[in-house]
């Protein structure tokens, strides 16, 4: 095991010292990062600065107020683009993923629509209810990787779209989403990615990744709740119809008919999320300020310690691959048959926070259950531990030594 990276930030803080932007994490061990990140106070200061000295609304007056607004509105859209390698127009401000995966799932055309069994329900729900749709499952290896044959298969019936998980929020899986986007194009099929876990955690660059489109939520990476992101291949985009009416996306209006305006104010409907907007912009500014492959880097530092040490505690069985490599800064696992939930409250107590659960993907639960323990009729539920930035080792040992303490509580020492 090599010494864990020193993450420091622009002005060369290291890591605890930099815990100082995020009060929230005073005297806690925050493990769940990948339900959602903490907030720096230069992320809530710029949105403060927003309602106190430019608040209006955008795209709107004709007075300076509201000319603030759009410029600081438009500047976090720049960032955004700046961030993922593309053009402003290319970055649609939405709610988040969620709201990301709805709006293409009741706009892309298409009948078959891959995905794989990784799936976060927000992946999985919005397309099963496209009236007619036939969904094309890829299955997963023991691991938690894809299982390239089940791959083959599912690419072989040429969908019209497929749509996947950069990283898992369960497994941790990163998957080879270049490769798989190459032959997408190949065949006509639309990538689609669901970048929820991917854009917070590695460096992007979305002409690198290859796909169509790719959707993400501020609040994963610093940034407030409320606010995510669509990017799309200009192409894409442009073929997408509106998905919501309303001001904001017109351009002329008559008693008969609507013209819609360019993009990408044509996918924005109504007042946006205007303090969001601007606060993920400078969440982005913070991430910058430490450098997407030193977060990369710290994370994967991470995970390598914490397999080490989770591996020493018997009866703990951990999902997915298991390697720094090959994921991003989550692991998942089971302490023996004591349920998750009783973990995490003994966790609970000495303020070390876990999620513990289905983690929103059911159907990847009921196939860990298939393979750990066939025949078994309830569903596994799973502890989940997920890592940022501003985790250090202690996080990890304090994680160990409270479930050595649920081990004894439930009498498994
Ligand atoms: C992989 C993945 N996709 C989608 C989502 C949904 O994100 P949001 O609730 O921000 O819309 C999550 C949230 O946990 C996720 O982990």
């Amino acid at each position: 095991m090599g010494k864990i990276h020193q993450l420091k930030d622009s002005r060369g803080r290291n890591e605890r010292q930099g815990m100082q932007d995020f009060p929230c994490l005073e005297g806690i061990t925050y493990l769940d990062s990948a339900a959602s990140s903490q907030t720096p106070n230069q992320v809530l200061e710029k949105m403060q600065h927003y309602y106190q000295h430019d608040r209006a609304n955008v795209h709107r007056g004709a007075y300076a107020l509201s000319s603030r607004a759009t410029e600081a509105y438009e500047e976090a859209r720049q960032k955004v683009a700046d961030f993922l390698g593309t053009e402003a127009e290319q970055c649609v401000f939405t709610r988040g993923t969620t709201d990301g995966l709805n709006l293409l799932a009741r706009t892309l055309p298409g009948q078959k629509v891959a995905l794989s069994v990784m799936e976060h329900h927000s992946n999985l729900v919005p397309w099963q209810q496209r009236p007619g749709v036939e969904l094309l499952w890829i299955e997963m290896r023991q691991d938690g990787t894809l299982d390239p044959a089940s791959l083959d298969e599912v690419l072989n019936q040429k969908p019209d779209i497929l749509t996947l998980t950069w990283v898992s929020n369960v497994l941790g899986t990163i998957n080879p989403i270049g490769e798989i986007a190459e032959r997408c194009r190949a065949q006509g099929t639309i990538l689609v990615v669901d970048a929820a876990q991917g854009v917070p955690h590695l460096p992007t660059d979305v002409n690198q990744l290859g796909c169509h489109f790719l959707v993400f939520s501020g609040h994963k990476m610093l940034g407030p709740t409320g606010i995510g992101v669509l990017w799309g291949e200009r192409k894409q985009l442009d073929k997408l119809p509106p998905y919501q009416f309303g001001g904001s996306m017109v351009g002329l209006v008559t008693r008969e008919k609507t013209t819609f305006a360019d993009l990408p104010q044509r996918l924005e409907a109504g007042t946006p999320p205007i303090a969001e907007a601007i606060g993920l912009g400078a969440a982005i500014d913070y991430l910058q300020g430490h450098g997407m492959a030193q977060v990369r880097e710290h994370e994967k530092n991470m995970v390598a310690y914490a397999l080490e040490k989770l591996r020493s505690i018997p009866e703990l069985r951990i999902a997915g691959p298991q390697d720094p490599e090959k994921q991003g800064g989550v692991i998942s696992f089971q302490l023996g048959n004591v349920h998750p939930h009783d973990v995490a409250t003994i966790l609970d107590r000495r303020n070390v926070c876990l999620r513990a659960g289905h983690h929103c993907c059911q159907p990847l639960l009921r196939r860990l259950t298939d393979m750990w323990t066939p025949g078994a009729r309830a569903p596994l539920a799973l502890l989940r531990a997920s890592f940022y930035l501003y985790n250090g080792r202690q996080d990890v040992d304090r994680l160990v030594d409270g479930l050595q303490e649920a081990r004894k509580v439930f009498d498994r020492g």
